[in-house]
């Protein structure tokens, strides 16, 4: 008996239905919810992401614009541009497409946009309210994934959850969420020595470190409910995941694929967020 895949695809086609229903309702009303994405530079990998976002868009009907701007382009304009983004009115979600080159500080371009704009969910305001378990933006991977396993019925509450990852992307707020759920966490990293006997004891396990077959079956509880997190190429050019899938399917009683999992589901939340926003901004008038 193998586990149950849990399918992020298709799951995120649902809710994307829904999300084009409920956005031609809000359209009726007159609001039309605004994504701006900004790029900046020529990295494969965002460009694929950026594509993805912007076909989401426009499925669910969401006006969605993107900004491209050169490699060299200066920390200063880019704040200039978010000031700009964060004072129009007709745009509900800004998202600045990470990494940036490295001559941009990172964190202080995240700190500028208007935390009532930030559909990524990254701006310290929204991770302090993530924290503190009041409404907010949630980050967008780790909604998708407590999104999945909800969607299947899976209790979180009273479970060994664990993160294996600590990235502020993904390890660090998937922990949190499940905290919120009422998991009890744990966190596994490059610096934790025992990782075996952890991952041996999680009811959860998350995946998300960004190596090829990170993690084989036999390291996993039977049973356990696995998410991998994982985005890698292998050799052979195929999109992978961090779990050997094969492996893993015969122990786990719920896995998620690679792809086909948590990346579909990503995307679906942040149209969610922008969603979301619009309909905010629009209560606030
Ligand atoms: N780069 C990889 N994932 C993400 C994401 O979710 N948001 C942003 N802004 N950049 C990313």
């Amino acid at each position: 008996m193998g586990a149950e895949i849990i399918y992020g695809k298709e799951l995120a086609q649902e809710l994307r239905l829904k999300m084009k229903q409920e956005v031609s309702e809000l359209k009726n009303h007159g609001i039309t919810p605004k994504l701006t994405v900004v790029l900046i530079g020529e990295d494969p990998a965002s460009k694929s992401y950026v594509k993805g976002k912007q076909k989401a868009s426009e499925y669910v009907g969401v006006d969605s614009d993107l900004i491209e701007l050169p490699t060299e382009t200066s920390e200063q304009s880019l704040l200039e541009l978010i000031d700009k983004l964060n004072q129009d009115k007709a745009v509900n979600g800004i998202l600045v497409q990470l990494p940036l080159p490295n001559h941009i500080d990172e964190q202080k371009i995240i700190e500028a946009i208007d935390p009532s704009k930030d559909v990524d969910g990254f701006h310290p305001v929204s991770v302090g309210r993530m924290l503190t378990g009041k409404e907010t933006f949630l980050p967008c991977t780790p909604l998708g994934i407590i999104t999945m396993l909800k969607s299947k019925h899976i209790s979180m509450e009273g479970k060994h959850a664990v993160v294996i990852g600590r990235s502020n992307l993904v390890g660090k707020p998937v922990g949190q969420l499940l905290l919120n759920e009422n998991a009890t966490v744990t966190y596994c990293h490059s610096r934790t020595t025992n990782m075996n006997e952890v991952i041996k004891m999680a009811d959860i396990l998350i995946v998300a470190v960004g190596k090829e077959t990170f993690i084989h079956g036999d390291q996993i509880k039977k049973g356990a409910v696995v998410v991998d997190v994982g985005v890698n190429r292998s050799e052979n050019g195929k999109l992978v995941g961090d779990v050997d899938f094969d492996s893993a399917k015969d122990k786990a009683s719920y896995i998620t694929p690679v792809p086909g999992g948590v990346g579909p589901m990503t995307i679906t939340m942040l149209m969610h967020n922008t969603i979301q926003s619009a309909k905010l901004a629009h209560a606030k008038r």
